[in-house]
């Protein structure tokens, strides 16, 4: 097996219970406040989330526009795989439920769709971040605070050569003193939480990932030490980390 670093990253409350129940979390109802429930599965698994016709047919014609099939295959499975989780916590089918787009590109729920007035979990609203990278989609759903969900397979990359536009100077000197792998390793998890800390914001390429500053990478609650204006408040409410090790089948 290889692997792929996982982070997920949200905006509170303080001290939200991490749960990762497969497709069982129905059975084991979570308390009030902020939880946050990850999947991961393989796209190239032609099982249960491998079929587009939950999709809508705006995603099924941007499913069709992917010049290669293992990327197609990627977005139909992390697509699929959204609308039953997201049909479960609604009690919908997969096919009605609808989305929207904040300002800066950050999928969303439909506003009509978000249980009124409090719904069964007690106030709060859902959100979800999902990811693909080769090998690996996830989903992360969140009930009562925002969330960012990344995962990045890992595989050797030229980590100076790309850490301009991503990591700061305190991050490049910690990244360029590592030898490899352990130096390509540590760039991907500083880019896999990266991404994770943009996608609760919704910026998306609107900021520039080296802007972003995180300290304690390598450790469990990394710290984020500086953001640029418009993260600025965002960033300082990430207060909770999921970062996992994940397992990728190995194909040839
Ligand atoms: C969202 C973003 C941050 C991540 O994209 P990515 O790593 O290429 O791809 P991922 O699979 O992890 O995530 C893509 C998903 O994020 C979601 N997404 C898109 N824009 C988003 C935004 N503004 N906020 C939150 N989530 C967003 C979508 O669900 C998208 O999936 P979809 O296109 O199938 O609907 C993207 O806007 C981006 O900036 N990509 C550039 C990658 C880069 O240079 N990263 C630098 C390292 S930090």
């Amino acid at each position: 097996m290889t692997g792929a670093h996982t982070a997920a990253a949200t905006d509170g409350p303080p001290s939200p219970r991490w749960v990762c129940e497969g497709d069982a979390w129905r059975c084991c109802p979570p308390a009030l406040g902020g939880r946050v429930w990850i999947w991961l599965v393989d796209p190239e698994d032609p099982g249960v989330y491998g079929a587009d016709t939950d999709l809508s047919e705006r995603e099924r014609a941007r499913a069709a526009r992917f010049f290669r099939d293992v990327d197609r295959r990627q977005f139909v499975a992390a697509h699929a795989l959204l609308r039953a989780k997201l049909a479960l916590a609604l009690s919908l089918p997969p096919d009605e439920v609808r989305f929207t787009r904040a300002a800066l590109g950050r999928p969303e729920l439909a506003a009509d769709q978000q249980p009124q007035p409090t719904g069964p979990l007690g106030p709060g609203r859902w959100s979800f971040s999902l990811s693909h990278t080769r090998g690996l989609v996830g989903v992360a759903l969140a009930w009562g605070c925002r969330v960012g969900f990344d995962v990045e397979a890992q595989r050797p990359v030229d980590a100076l050569a790309l850490a301009p536009g991503i990591l700061d100077d305190t991050e490049r000197a910690e990244v360029a003193a590592l030898p490899d792998p352990a130096r390509w390793r540590r760039f991907l998890r500083l880019w896999t939480l990266k991404e994770a800390a943009l996608k609760v914001h919704g910026a998306g390429l609107t900021i520039p990932a080296n802007t972003l500053q995180i300290r304690g990478a390598d450790q469990p609650t990394p710290r984020i030490v500086g953001a640029p204006g418009a993260l600025a408040g965002a960033a300082n409410r990430v207060v909770s980390w999921q970062i996992t090790a994940a397992s990728l089948p190995r194909r040839t």
